[in-house]
């Protein structure tokens, strides 16, 4: 006669179910944000599967089983009768409106692009190494600019920049700013928007980032304050600016102390250094709340990856805890670091002097 089960291990695959099911949900979300279902949705109203179709150009047999799926797990609205798929209002926020505080189209399409290279993440497993940049797909790096610039448009002029008086002086006056491993520009564009007066700088080693900053400042109409060009900071520094910034450069850098070193070059001895990374705790192991597994999870498929991959550190999502920007930072040069008291589920912010 079979025993049955316990139910410790019982509960533990209800847990393991409920994980699977989230992570299909989040591809089933990329699947609409990617293709601007829940876009229409949105603007349009209600449709069936066929109107939908009738409306976006997809393929109805797809979108039908989409719909079943989404609206199952709670994301969309499906009305049994009329068979119409609707967008919850308070929905709307997290799934259609890009840029805004409460959206998520980033992690969607972030997603999706880091679990890609898994056969080449598998093999560094096996043989260490990592994974270069030109790997990732385009949905990668969109997801990464989206994510990022919820941050930039919501939370960096409004209330970080706050906190760091001196900065905003320097950038009132006129002063020079340089933002390395800016990636798509949106921290340097959204400053840019908000100090008319000071100039701007954007650097990253990767073209296709500097291609893409280039384009929003244009459309954004700042692009005769800010520039962007292809740089990497561990070749060197491109000129001394009053303030100089990393937004989550540091713990994906390849070199991060020499990139710290670097950084201290390209301040001047009366600048101000901003460093925004990861918030983390020394022991990898005590990092709790809902995105540390998301952290890990991102370290592995890219920054820790992606670092090792250049033969670097491979410091990590969770490599850069304020004891260790403590710690670099006095071995580059600088003389005090400040941590800021904003409260971000992600990163901390650091004010950092010469
Ligand atoms: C996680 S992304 C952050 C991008 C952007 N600052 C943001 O907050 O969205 C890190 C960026 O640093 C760039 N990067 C990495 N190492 C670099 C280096 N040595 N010099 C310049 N850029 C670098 C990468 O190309 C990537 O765009």
């Amino acid at each position: 006669m079979s025993q049955a089960p316990d139910q410790k291990a019982m509960e533990f695959v209800g847990k393991v179910i409920g994980d699977a099911t989230g992570m299909m949900t989040i591809r089933l979300c990329a699947i609409g944000d990617r293709l601007g279902i829940f876009k229409d949705l949105a603007e349009n109203g209600p449709a069936t599967s066929q109107g939908l179709a009738d409306r976006t150009g997809l393929n109805e047999r797809y979108l039908r089983e989409w719909i079943y799926g989404i609206s199952l797990a709670g994301y969309l609205s499906f009305d049994k009768h009329t068979r119409e798929v609707s967008m919850p209002e308070a929905h709307i926020p997290a799934l259609v409106e890009v840029g805004g505080p409460l959206f998520q189209g980033g992690l969607f399409k972030m997603f999706t692009g880091l679990l890609q290279p898994y056969e080449e993440l598998l093999d560094a497993f096996r043989n260490g190494g990592g994974i270069d940049y030109a790997t990732y797909p385009a949905d990668f790096w969109n997801g990464l600019e989206h994510n990022s610039c919820v941050r930039y448009k919501n939370l960096l002029v409004s209330q970080w920049l706050p906190e760091m008086p001196d900065v905003q002086a320097k950038l009132e006056n006129g002063g020079t700013f340089a933002d390395f491993g800016c990636g798509a520009g949106r921290s340097s564009i959204e400053l840019a928007k908000a100090f008319p007066n000071a100039s701007f700088h954007g650097f990253d080693l990767w073209p296709e980032n500097i291609e893409k900053a280039r384009k929003t400042a244009e459309e954004e109409g700042v692009s005769d304050r800010v520039q962007f060009e292809v740089h990497d900071i561990s070749k060197g520094v491109p000129g001394k600016f009053d303030v100089v910034a990393t937004f989550d450069l540091i713990h994906d850098m390849a070199d991060p102390k020499g990139g710290l070193k670097a950084l201290r070059q390209a301040c001047k001895d009366d600048g101000i250094y901003v460093l925004m990374d990861v918030d983390c705790t020394d022991d990898p192991a005590d990092n709790e709340g809902p995105l540390a597994v998301f952290k890990l999870g991102a370290s592995l498929h890219f920054c820790m990856t992606s670092s090792l991959g250049q033969g670097g550190m491979g410091l990590g999502t969770v490599g850069l805890p304020e004891s260790k920007v403590k710690e670099f930072s006095t071995e580059a040069g600088f003389s005090s670091v400040r941590r800021l008291p904003i409260e971000h589920p992600l990163n901390a912010l650091y004010e950092i002097r010469p």
